[in-house]
């Protein structure tokens, strides 16, 4: 077999970065077979040149990634930087000069994709991101090409493995929220930023890409409702352990008599359901197709080598075959029709702190019948400090009429402390 040189420049060798240099190091014997291509890293950019690096010798360390993009010999950028800023303008102008790009940057695709995916498009290059949904879960693959000849019904996933992480602690360990989130920073897979991982934007980022493609649509990111576990009170995981139920943050899509549903929020999950049983820093996404069924994928969502086998699968499939960033023959997506995430319907776990006097239970059942919220359960649970919590699952509800009847009981004097109010999973 004769082996063909392909070059390639990376930006960034941080946790992704240096897995992807092993990778290309261990398995170079598999890569070589499978493309009939030996990968060439010609450059590798970093901020700092001066500090030692274990990359290849004939690899030249660089500060400034755009210096890749003016070499004719590069044939793939890999950018591994992460980013809206440098990332953003990297990705383009390796595009505008005639060159692939696999990337990891879930953050800058969800954000400012659409722009980067056409300009891929028009040029009849690659822009290729299996690595920024769910790290090493081959689920951008599995969307765009395995089960393309499905109507997808509903994608609902655990798309970030920090919140996992941090709920599993709080559940299995009874950790506190603030001491889990350290010890995720600890382990490597919290984003730099950490409030992208706690309040659902990371998630968001990763749904985002996900309703591209399963549907072929351009579901604007800032349109998405997003809410993390922030706030999340171990008083409610035990609740709802105690109903049957294990709360977990999905990001969560449905394609409903032609409109998209999506969001980002906590779920009380049954604890049949799969995703249920998905602990610490997993990730796992469940998938229903008209063709295919119900259909579960688990893996590790983050960290060095899982990511890096996404990242280097890309770069394997792009130096082979033609590639398209989503799997739809169109240039530019048409706009998703979005369901208001307000008038969107589910169960309801609610939890209410109130004092114990006569009349508390009449009163919040008048407030919830006024806006037509139908209960399912009700229960009261023992005297704390700070009084009495009762616990409220409903029927199909709507956040709208949620959201109303938790403004009026706000505004009477029953409630003692902001009340919880979560999605219940039907599955
Ligand atoms: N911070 C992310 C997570 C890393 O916790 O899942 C992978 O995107």
């Amino acid at each position: 077999m004769s082996v063909q040189d392909v070059v390639i420049g990376l930006a960034g060798l941080g946790t992704v970065g240096s897995g992807l240099v092993t990778l290309l190091r261990d398995n170079a014997t598999e890569i070589e077979r499978r493309t009939g291509k030996r990968i060439i890293v010609k450059y590798v950019a970093v901020r700092d040149v001066t500090i030692k690096r274990d990359i290849p010798e004939h690899t030249k360390l660089i500060d400034n990634p755009l210096l890749m993009v003016e070499d004719p010999e590069i044939q793939v950028i890999v950018e591994l930087m992460g980013g809206l800023g440098i990332a953003h303008t990297l990705i383009k102008e390796a595009l505008l000069h005639g060159k692939s790009v696999v990337t990891a940057n879930k953050a800058l695709l969800a954000e400012k994709g659409e722009e980067l995916f056409a300009l891929a498009e028009e040029k009849n290059l690659s822009l290729a991101y299996e690595a920024s949904v769910a790290g090493g879960i081959p689920i951008v693959q599995t969307l765009k090409d395995s089960l393309a000849g499905n109507k997808i019904k509903t994608v609902t996933g655990i798309l970030n493995g920090t919140s996992n992480y941090i709920l599993s602690q709080m559940s299995v360990n009874g950790t506190n929220f603030d001491e889990a989130l350290k010890s995720a920073q600890e382990l490597g897979f919290a984003e730099a930023d950490p409030t992208l991982d706690i309040d659902g934007f990371d998630a968001a980022h990763k749904l985002k890409l996900l309703i591209r493609l399963a549907w072929g649509v351009h579901y604007p990111y800032e349109k998405l409702s997003v809410q993390g576990i922030r706030n999340m009170n171990a008083m409610d995981i035990n609740f709802a352990h105690s109903l049957g139920y294990t709360i977990k943050l999905l990001g969560q899509t449905a394609q409903v008599n032609g409109e998209i549903e999506a969001g980002v929020s906590p779920y009380l999950v049954p604890e049949k359901a799969m995703l249920a049983r998905v602990d610490g820093a997993f990730n796992a996404i469940h998938i229903n197709g008209n063709a295919v069924g119900s259909l579960f994928l688990h893996g590790i969502g983050a960290g060095s080598l899982p990511t890096a086998s996404a990242v280097l699968g890309d770069i394997m499939s792009l130096v082979k075959d033609i590639y398209d960033s989503t799997g739809y023959v169109m240039e530019k997506l048409p706009l998703a029709p979005m369901v208001n995430p307000e008038i969107m319907e589910s169960p309801w776990y609610l939890r209410l702190m109130v004092h114990d006097t006569v009349g508390v239970l009449r009163d919040i059942a008048g407030l919830f019948a006024k806006q037509g919220i139908s209960i399912s359960q009700v229960i009261q649970k023992k005297k704390q400090e700070d009084g009495v919590p009762l616990v409220f699952m409903t029927y199909e509800t709507s956040m709208k009429a949620m959201k109303q009847a938790l403004h009026e009981m706000e505004n009477s004097n029953i409630l003692i402390s902001k009340p919880v109010a979560y999605r219940v999973l039907e599955v």
